[in-house]
């Protein structure tokens, strides 16, 4: 995939830059220093300031986008020194604390994939960033590129086998928010080929396409 960096110092969000951009091109990525109103899923606030990687990638739609994103960014940071694992689809945790998220949103047909990494703050205390956690050295555009390469090795690899060894939350006891007012919760057993979440809640073996997942207990 040819890539192209687009850099701006202070958006609304990433991810309406890239929306409104025409044509948008796929392999397009628009990173900001700042956004002033950075969205997280279910409608939550990514708190953005200075120094943190806020990134939004043109890319083809997929069904497996989201945990290839995931497997991209935990690896990336893996290799700068950090022991990040995946929860369930693709929040990136250190000790079970968040040190990167996920969002990804679809515009005719072309997915628009914005990550946001903590580099140097964790703006919450139940978060994380990454010089709390390496002492190894990486630059917001390193990381990026790192996470760039890693997705593309993601499309030549067996992508649920990878994810697999990546994930925090296979074996947990987990509960999982399915709807409003519907949770699921039981043991994590797997992912299906579809990406999706097997969760045994005592009763049967639920098969879980997207939700809010938490892990209960001890562990990463
Ligand atoms: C989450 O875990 O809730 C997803 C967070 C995604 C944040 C990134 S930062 C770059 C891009 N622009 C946004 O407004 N959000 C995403």
């Amino acid at each position: 995939m040819r890539t192209r960096i687009v850099h701006a110092a202070r958006v609304s969000s990433t991810q309406d830059m890239a929306r409104e951009m025409m044509p948008r091109e796929l392999g397009t990525v628009i990173v900001a220093d700042v956004q002033e109103k950075g969205r997280g899923r279910r409608g939550h606030v990514w708190l953005s300031p200075r120094g943190g990687l806020y990134a939004s990638i043109i890319l083809r739609s997929d069904p497996l986008l989201s945990l290839r994103v995931g497997a991209a960014v935990a690896r990336a940071l893996q290799q700068a020194g950090i022991v990040a694992r995946l929860k369930w689809p693709n929040d990136v945790l250190v000790a079970g604390k968040k040190i990167a998220g996920i969002l990804i949103e679809v515009a005719d047909g072309t997915a628009i994939v914005g990550i946001g990494v903590n580099m140097d703050s964790a703006p919450l205390s139940e978060v994380t960033c990454i010089v709390s956690e390496t002492r190894m050295p990486i630059t917001r555009d390193e990381l990026l590129h790192s996470i760039l390469q890693e997705i593309e090795i993601t499309y030549e690899e067996d992508i649920i086998e990878a994810y697999r060894v990546l994930c925090a939350t296979l074996g947990r006891r987990v509960r999982v928010s399915i709807a409003a007012g519907k949770e699921v919760t039981g043991i994590a057993l797997g992912i299906d080929r579809d990406g999706h979440l097997l969760v045994d809640d005592g009763e049967a073996t639920r098969t879980i396409i997207g939700g809010d997942c938490v892990h209960l207990g001890t562990g990463v």
